[in-house]
């Protein structure tokens, strides 16, 4: 079975780290977290991807290729202009099978592939829905259920007091060819405000699988900060480069450490980062590949992508920075940018 990364979108609120790159693409414990999804997808036995890409595709295209890197085959669907989340589905359509997967690439999830799949051949639906509980679900597609998991209804982001339940569409569908019938082409269409209050009401119906487990949306920086500090937890078990040298303590290859620098756990360095005399890093915090951190720096709560330059004496407190960035001797508080800026002391 194929599945479809929906991997198109504008990635608006988590500007500006998606500025000029697709959300997916943003780094997840130092890796492009849609190269950990096709990973994970491939340990559940799945081979082959398509892709359905608009706003910087050729930055997942030039690092994904055909796939092979990874042991699966990809293809892209591209679209001429965004055509919304039904309309990149129904624009892929030549590419797809009977049955496939849609998955939203910017959700962090796992879950059990073959049971769900079980789930689908019993329902016989037109789609069956991946389901989570969330305390707020006001930012999510809601979702209420008949005994059986028939979905009775579809709400995408309803006002809080509105919302008719906690359970809400956790953006992993399995999908029947079928299904994209109701899905009108060449148009703008999204799947939650149309497709899929409209495949409620239809014959087969569509049905919801509650999944058990970690699952978050990365997209906004809140969000995608907490997703860091759950998987330095290990709350989400994602695979780290580097080695573990002491609990939730680690190092990539070719690290330099400076004299009497400290490690408040948990932090991971990525490959040939080096690490100036008496900083101290962590806790909580993730520096990428390539970077150079000076002497006497302090970085704690932060998330520095790769090669980034830290001028020494510099105190970084609960920041995002993005690929390349240089940060003068200064003292920044939740600062998120992606832009090379030398902050001057
Ligand atoms: N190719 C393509 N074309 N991809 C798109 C498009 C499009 O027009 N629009 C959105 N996407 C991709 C985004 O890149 C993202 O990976 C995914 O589809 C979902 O879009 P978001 O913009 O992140 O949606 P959301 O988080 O507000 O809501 C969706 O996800 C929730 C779960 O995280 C909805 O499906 C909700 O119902 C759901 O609860
Ligand atoms: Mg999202």
């Amino acid at each position: 079975m194929k599945a479809l990364l929906l991997a198109g979108g504008l990635g608006t609120r988590l500007r500006p780290l998606t500025e000029h790159l697709p959300k997916p693409m943003a780094l997840v414990g130092n890796r492009p977290w849609l190269e950990h999804l096709v990973l994970n997808y491939r340990e559940q036995g799945i081979r082959e991807f398509v892709i359905a890409v608009k706003h910087y595709r050729e930055r997942i295209q030039s690092r994904l290729g055909d796939g092979a890197r990874f042991g699966v085959s990809i293809q892209y669907a591209v679209e001429k202009e965004l055509l919304g989340t039904a309309g990149a589905i129904k624009n892929a359509e030549p590419l797809l099978g009977e049955r496939f997967l849609v998955v939203n690439a910017d959700i962090i999830h796992r879950f059990d592939f073959a049971a769900a799949l079980r789930f689908h051949e019993s329902r016989r639906g037109l789609a069956t829905l991946l389901l989570t509980e969330v305390e707020d679900p006001s930012p999510y597609g809601v979702v209420e259920c008949e005994p059986d998991g028939r979905i009775r209804s579809f709400v995408e982001k309803p006002k809080r007091e509105e919302a008719p339940s906690n359970r809400i569409n956790a953006g992993v569908y399995i999908m029947e060819r079928e299904a994209l019938k109701h899905i009108p082409a060449g148009r703008v269409v999204s799947i939650e405000k149309e497709t899929f209050p409209l495949l409620v009401r239809s014959e087969n119906g569509i049905y919801g699988y509650p999944i058990d487990g970690y699952w978050m949306d990365m997209g906004t920086t809140a969000r995608y900060r907490q997703l860091h500090w759950d998987v330095l937890d290990r709350r989400f078990p994602l695979a780290l480069g580097g080695k573990e040298i002491r609990d939730r303590i680690w190092i990539g290859e070719g690290v330099q450490v400076g004299q009497g620098v400290l490690f408040m756990p948990p932090v991971l360095i990525g490959d040939n980062t080096t690490i100036g005399d008496r900083s101290i890093v962590g806790p909580y915090t993730v520096v990428g590949d390539s970077c150079r951190i000076g002497s006497g720096v302090r970085i704690s709560h932060t998330i520095l992508w790769e090669r980034c330059k830290v001028r020494g004496g510099a105190q970084l407190h609960q920041c995002i920075f993005g690929s390349g960035m240089r940060v003068g001797p200064h003292i920044l508080h939740e600062a998120v940018c992606n832009r090379t800026l030398e902050v001057r002391g």
